[in-house]
């Protein structure tokens, strides 16, 4: 008798609403309430919400932070600077996970991936701290076969796969570069699952890269929200989630499809 075709994980959905914070911050008051949003988000068929606290606070604040622990009905994902300040902050507000990812003022959004390799005892002490505390501890990092050993090493049970540069090479239209990183996305993805660690990507996801990304057996969770948020203005919030929960879908079938085209043809 021939093996079974090997199953297909699930693939979660975590929706960022930062960008519903940068909209209430570019005008001051409270409209459009990011809780609200997350919401929506929900109802469209997201499993998870994931919201920034940046040092800066210039999009999320505190009070949202608070605000969605509690008024959420799925697990809130704390995306945060490796800091003594942050690792407090969410310890108070015991989210379902933290993601750590670095952080410099300077930058528009989270450029480059946390150099876990130069982390040192103080990112495994942050790592440690959060673990304890029974928080799923994620690090956000590049395609690189260096940084997802040392992620392994860390402590951590997740890696999140910054995929922001391949998507911006697509966009740019530098095809052969594109080919070149998603195939190191790729890679760190088969890496990191045989290290053992649960693997997610994301940053500049649209439909098409998120269902390139949801094709990959070793993703379990993508974190979406600038394209979304942009999208919500066109066709709402809710709408835009359905639609990226079915490109996952469909990435999934795809998956699928290769999966038992394979077999077959063992
Ligand atoms: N994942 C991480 C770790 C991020 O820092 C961000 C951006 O805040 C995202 C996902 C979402 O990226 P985007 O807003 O481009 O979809």
């Amino acid at each position: 008798m021939s093996a079974p075709v090997p199953v297909v994980s699930p693939i979660r959905l975590g929706v960022n609403i930062d960008h519903v914070a940068t909209l209430r911050n570019a005008r001051g008051g409270l409209l459009p309430d990011p809780v609200r949003a997350a919401a929506l988000a929900v109802a469209g068929g997201a499993d998870g919400i994931t919201a920034h606290l940046r040092e800066d606070r210039r999009h999320i604040r505190d009070a949202d932070m608070a605000r969605l622990k509690a008024e959420l009905s799925v697990p809130l994902n704390f995306e945060m600077a490796a800091t003594d300040e942050m690792v407090a902050i969410a310890l108070a507000i015991a989210p379902h996970a933290c993601c750590l990812v670095p952080e410099r003022r300077e930058e528009r959004t989270t450029e480059g991936g946390l150099d876990v390799v130069g982390g040192g005892a103080a990112l495994r002490g942050h790592i440690g701290r959060l673990a304890e505390a029974g928080i799923r501890v994620s690090l956000f990092i590049a395609p690189d076969p260096a940084q997802v050993a040392a992620a392994a090493e860390s402590g951590a049970a997740v890696i999140e796969l910054h995929t922001g540069a391949w998507c911006d090479l697509l966009a740019a239209g530098e095809g052969a570069a594109a080919e070149a990183e998603l195939r190191r996305l790729v890679v760190a993805a088969e890496q990191a699952a045989g290290l053992g660690l649960e693997i997610h990507a994301g940053h500049g996801l649209d439909y098409a890269t998120a269902q390139a990304m949801a094709a990959l057996p070793q993703v379990r969770e993508l974190n979406i929200g600038h394209f979304l948020v942009g999208e919500a203005v066109f066709e709402g919030l809710e709408t835009a989630v359905r639609r990226m929960r079915a490109a996952m879908a469909q990435g999934r079938a795809v998956l699928r499809g290769r999966l038992a085209a394979s077999h077959a043809a063992a």
